[in-house]
């Protein structure tokens, strides 16, 4: 069994002390940045866009995997691309042609990911398996850090695992939101590959420590 994945966010860091907890990040077992891009129009929240997604960038040791919760994404994947995405997650929800801009993506000489809101069900997928590198499960209501998981995001994990397996496809799937050392049991247990994690790493007394903890694969919640 394979290491999960910690991608730390970025958008629960300290912005006045942006380099100190990027390097923090740098010293830690976390694998990927998580860089969260939101426009006020997909989502009811505006975060950052290219000054901060340039300084994290200057200092980052590791990829920067970026979440892009935008309308219009192929408006920016180049200049994300650019600014030194390893990883750019488009949503579904924002996207007329899907194909279109994950090739896109994957042209720009990045992993080409895929967020599904919570309403948006796993089999929209099944036709473009082959296209995607990465699929992130929303397991809140994008816009805000520091919510609750809502637990009727997890069968969409062991779905989408279901899927993926079926279709022979090695994209990694990965969380967003709520997840800490209370919820991470069930999404591990349901078939994450990797967890992003904002709060539950910034907001802790010792992240680094948090961060071990969360990467630790706690024993999975009895069925
Ligand atoms: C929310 C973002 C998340 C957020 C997670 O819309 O996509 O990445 O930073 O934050 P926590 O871990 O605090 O729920
Ligand atoms: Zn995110």
């Amino acid at each position: 069994m394979t290491d999960l994945l910690l991608a730390p966010s970025i958008l629960a860091a300290d912005f006045a002390n942006l380099q100190r907890d990027v390097e923090l990040i740098n010293r830690s077992k976390a694998d990927w940045f998580h860089v969260d891009v939101m426009d006020g129009v997909f989502v009811p929240n505006i975060s950052f866009g290219f000054p901060v997604m340039d300084a994290v960038h200057r200092y980052a040791t590791k990829p920067l995997d970026v979440h892009l919760m935008i309308v219009q994404p192929e408006r920016y994947v180049d200049a994300f691309a650019k600014a030194g995405a390893a990883a750019i997650t488009v949503h579904y929800e924002a996207c007329t042609h899907l194909h279109r801009t994950l090739t896109q993506i994957r042209e720009a000489g990045c992993r080409a990911g895929v967020a599904l809101n919570m309403q948006t069900p796993v089999e929209l997928l099944t036709d473009l398996t082959d296209s995607f590198d990465q699929v992130l499960i929303m397991t809140i209501n994008p816009g805000f850090g520091g919510q609750k998981l809502l637990p009727l995001s997890i069968p969409k994990i062991q779905k989408m695992r279901r899927l993926l397996t079926e279709a022979g496809s090695s994209a990694l799937i990965g969380v967003d939101g709520g997840v800490d050392l209370k919820t991470i049991g069930s999404v591990l247990a349901a078939g994450t590959d990797y967890a992003v994690a904002g709060t539950a790493v910034f907001g802790a007394s010792d992240p680094l420590q948090a961060i071990e903890q969360l990467k630790k694969r706690p024993t999975p919640p009895m069925a």
